[in-house]
């Protein structure tokens, strides 16, 4: 899970530290789309392929305030969740400007015993820092409520520590606290 906004929010949660997991009843966001601005009419949001892995990290390195992962790791994990994508509920998607990716989210849905249904959780959402309050972070998280939707998913879930309001403004209602136990 990507945190923050280039500020305190943007690192890994520390042992014992809350964050706050907010949900979306599938369906319909509640919240008007955004108008197309100059800028955002040539954004493409399309799923993410191999050819996109540079400007990825590039994207986590500058959310992170440069504490993303081990290249090696990154790319590693980056192939498998590329693989996911054709086999099980793996929802991952670029904003792509003319060529240039400018901003991503990450999602898996997962089958749940208690929520009637599968379960979307929003991993990751990073929109470049000269790209941002143009609309492309809920261009991405419009598409992922979406494919959730298309998917069968019930609801779609986010850790959202830094950014709560701004899934709050989207219709997202907080459901649970979300502790973490690092295994590293
Ligand atoms: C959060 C993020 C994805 C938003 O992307 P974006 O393209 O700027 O978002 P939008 O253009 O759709 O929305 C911009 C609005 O959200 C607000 N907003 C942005 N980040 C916010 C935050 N952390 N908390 C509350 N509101 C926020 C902006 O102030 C702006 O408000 P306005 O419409 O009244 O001007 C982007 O700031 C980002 O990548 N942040 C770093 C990573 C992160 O925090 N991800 C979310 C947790 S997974």
């Amino acid at each position: 899970m990507v945190v923050g906004n280039d500020n305190a929010g943007s690192r890994a949660p520390r042992p014992g530290e809350r964050e706050r997991c907010l949900a979306h009843p599938d369906g319909a966001s509640g919240v008007p789309a955004p108008s197309l601005t100059e800028h955002n009419e040539r954004v493409r949001i399309r799923p993410a392929d191999v050819t996109d892995a540079v400007a990825v990290f590039t994207l986590l390195d500058q959310a992170t305030g440069g504490a993303a992962p081990r290249r090696s790791a990154f790319d590693h994990n980056y192939e498998q969740v590329i693989a996911a994508m054709t086999y099980d509920g793996t929802d991952f998607v670029v904003a792509d400007r003319d060529g240039e990716v400018i901003g991503y989210a990450l999602a898996a849905r997962v089958l749940s015993l208690s929520a009637n249904g599968p379960v979307s959780q929003l991993l990751e959402l990073v929109v470049g820092a000269a790209h941002r309050g143009r609309g492309v972070g809920a261009l991405l998280v419009d598409a992922i409520i979406r494919r959730a939707r298309n998917a069968g998913a019930v609801e779609v879930t986010v850790a959202a520590r830094g950014a709560r309001g701004y899934f709050e403004r989207r219709g997202f209602t907080e459901t649970a606290t979300c502790l973490t136990l690092p295994l590293l």
